[in-house]
């Protein structure tokens, strides 16, 4: 049996990947422990999550300091206040400076709602439609200094309809992200994640099973 692994979450704003978080705390699949949640954003709509669920949370609004660095510093304190082992990153919508990555070496997951490297930064649902893949999806990697850049732990695609709008492909894309976000930070949990380089491997995992997806599905061949 390993022990739960105690993170802290970052939020900017809605809240919907804590939310799943906290649901597969509860309900006993992941093994992880909210210490606390941090909000660059007052109004985020995440805290009212925290709330229903007892959940420390603190806002620390970066317009109140005069540098990221000093922002920066508050974060570290704060999640450091707590025994945080892992950051998670859930919609947190700040560059962090490089202090930042320095206080959590390769303890910092981030999720992105691209398949990386396509489509890193923000609007991404609208910039995966416009250039007219087939695919997107979304990303949980380890996170490092850069705009989503960091060695990557698990994607899901998905397919692109002809018919989607930004919200309908946001919306199948996120269904995605509540899903291997827990199963990203349950591998680390477990004590799973081997970093070679880029390169993560998970320890003990049988590989998929079918590995070839078609979008539009092939008619004869
Ligand atoms: C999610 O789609 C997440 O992947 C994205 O923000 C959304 C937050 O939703 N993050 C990024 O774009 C970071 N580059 P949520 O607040 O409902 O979890």
């Amino acid at each position: 049996m390993h022990k739960k692994v105690d993170i802290g979450v970052l939020v900017s704003g809605s809240g919907s990947n804590l939310q799943s978080l906290i649901n597969h705390i509860e309900s006993g699949k992941l093994d992880a422990e909210i210490k606390i949640v941090v909000s660059n954003n007052p109004d985020a709509y995440a805290l009212e999550r925290c709330r229903n669920h007892h959940i420390p949370f603190s806002v620390i609004e970066h317009r109140q300091y005069a540098s990221r660095e000093e922002f920066d510093r508050r974060l570290i304190d704060a999640l450091n206040s707590v025994g945080t082992e892992l950051v998670v990153m859930a919609g947190f919508m700040r560059i962090l400076s490089s202090e930042f990555f320095k206080a959590f070496p390769l303890r910092i997951m981030n999720i992105h709602p691209a398949l990386l490297p396509a489509f890193p930064g923000t609007h991404v649902q609208k910039k995966a439609l416009d250039y007219g893949v087939k695919f997107s999806g979304c990303t949980v990697h380890f996170a490092e200094e850069g705009v989503d850049t960091g060695p990557i732990i698990i994607q899901s695609a998905v397919p692109v309809y002809d018919d989607d709008s930004d919200d309908t492909l946001a919306e199948r894309i996120l269904r995605e992200e509540h899903r291997i976000y827990p199963q990203a930070i349950q591998f680390y949990a477990e004590g799973r994640l081997k970093i070679d380089g880029r390169r993560v491997l998970i320890i003990d995992n049988p590989g998929p099973s079918d590995s070839v997806l078609h979008n539009p599905p092939l008619e004869r061949f």
